[in-house]
């Protein structure tokens, strides 16, 4: 089992990973606490660390990410009487972290939060920085705040359950992590597929501590996205996004940014900022876990408008120029403020 300890902005926060990391619960004894799970996991590991609870079952994915059912969700704790002292966890996959993070951070100005993440997504991204978000209008994320969970415990029994294309998309989001921050990571991917694959305890407890660590590292730098610095974690998403909203998200998202990561690795060799090389490397490690790496092996339709209107529309541009991250070698990024034109004439070379 790891923990790694951390303070970001004045909260202390700790994550746990490992078969048994349930334990860390134990301090939660004599806390009154609401637990939110999703409908498809069964609580009662978490449930025998609790005394003091009641238990709330939720639906997930993305229909659980309206604003009118985290409402709902805020009035069942206003119904039974918590307050700030006492405790929420969220259990389940990144819709639920995200969805339950949300309320625990408007409930009272924030009530504390712990987040137990049952899919590989949410143990390395999704339940790890403190962003949460719901949907409004159909839009991904247009209401959310920050607010850092107290606690994240990654028990890797949950992952027994997750059926293997689930593991794919989060392992997208690992291998992102090895290309940009962690040519150890990148070089442990290359070398234990099998073990992972066949979800080896130590393998998979080895590839959440190391993306835990570069998350938790990158959040640390820049909390709120003000200094440039988050933005790494956003490689492969710019055009994933696009490819997202372009097949009217019916592409995961895992296989999005593994086809963006793809591009935008191109991008990045054909612009000189990355050496040589680079672009196989990313194909190689992507194709070793089974990931897409073009538009075409998506077998979706893409309308490719409405991918390149998502890239006018994204966050991350400024008078003109989006701020990308392109790997500049394995582990290694740089920032470029690529014009909103050139972008787009890049997206539809591989888009279509
Ligand atoms: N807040 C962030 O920083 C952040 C980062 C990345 C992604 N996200 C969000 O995360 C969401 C995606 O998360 P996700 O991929 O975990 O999706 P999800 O929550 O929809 O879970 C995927 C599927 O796996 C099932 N599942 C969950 N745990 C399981 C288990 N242990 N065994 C078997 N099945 C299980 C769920 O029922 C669901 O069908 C998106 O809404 C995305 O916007 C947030």
């Amino acid at each position: 089992m790891r923990i790694v300890n951390e303070n970001l902005c004045n909260n202390e926060i700790s994550i746990v990973i490992g078969k048994g990391a349930l334990s860390a619960l134990e301090e939660l004894k004599d806390k009154k606490v609401a637990l939110f799970y999703s409908q498809k996991i069964d609580p009662s590991r978490v449930k025998i660390h609790l005394k003091n609870f009641i238990e709330i079952p939720i639906i997930d994915g993305e229909e659980a990410k309206e604003i009118q059912y985290a409402l709902k969700l805020v009035k069942l704790l206003f119904e039974n009487d918590f307050d700030r002292g006492d405790y929420v966890i969220a259990l389940g996959g990144g819709t639920v972290t995200d969805v339950v993070g949300f309320v625990a951070s408007i409930y009272m100005r924030g009530i504390n939060l712990i987040n137990i993440p049952t899919t590989l997504l949410g143990m390395v991204d999704a339940a790890i920085g403190g962003k949460t978000g719901v949907n409004f209008e159909n839009v991904k994320n247009v209401l959310g705040t920050f607010y850092q969970p107290a606690m994240i415990i990654s028990d890797l029994e949950f992952l027994e359950t997750l059926p293997i294309e689930e593991l794919k998309k989060g392992l997208a989001e690992v291998i992102k992590y090895g290309l940009v921050l962690d040519k150890d990571l990148y070089d442990y991917l290359a070398m234990n597929k099998e073990k992972i694959f066949t979800k080896d305890e130590s393998a998979l407890e080895e590839i959440i501590y190391k993306s835990s660590v570069d998350k938790l590292s990158v959040v640390k730098a820049d909390e709120r996205e003000t200094k440039s610095i988050r933005i790494v974690l956003n490689f492969g998403h710019t055009i994933g996004h696009a490819i997202e909203a372009g097949s009217n998200f019916t592409v995961p998202h895992g296989y999005a940014i593994s086809v963006g990561m793809v591009c935008e690795a191109k991008m990045a060799e054909e612009v000189g900022y990355a050496e040589e090389g680079v672009v196989e490397d990313v194909t190689w490690i992507l194709s070793q876990y089974e990931l897409p790496l073009t538009v075409d092996s998506l077998n979706v339709k893409i309308d490719v408008k409405r991918a390149i209107d998502a890239i006018t529309k994204d966050k991350k541009v400024r008078g003109g120029y989006v701020m990308m991250p392109f790997p500049t070698r394995i582990g290694d990024w740089k920032r470029v403020d690529v014009p909103i034109e050139t972008l787009k004439g890049f997206a539809e070379q591989c888009l279509r």
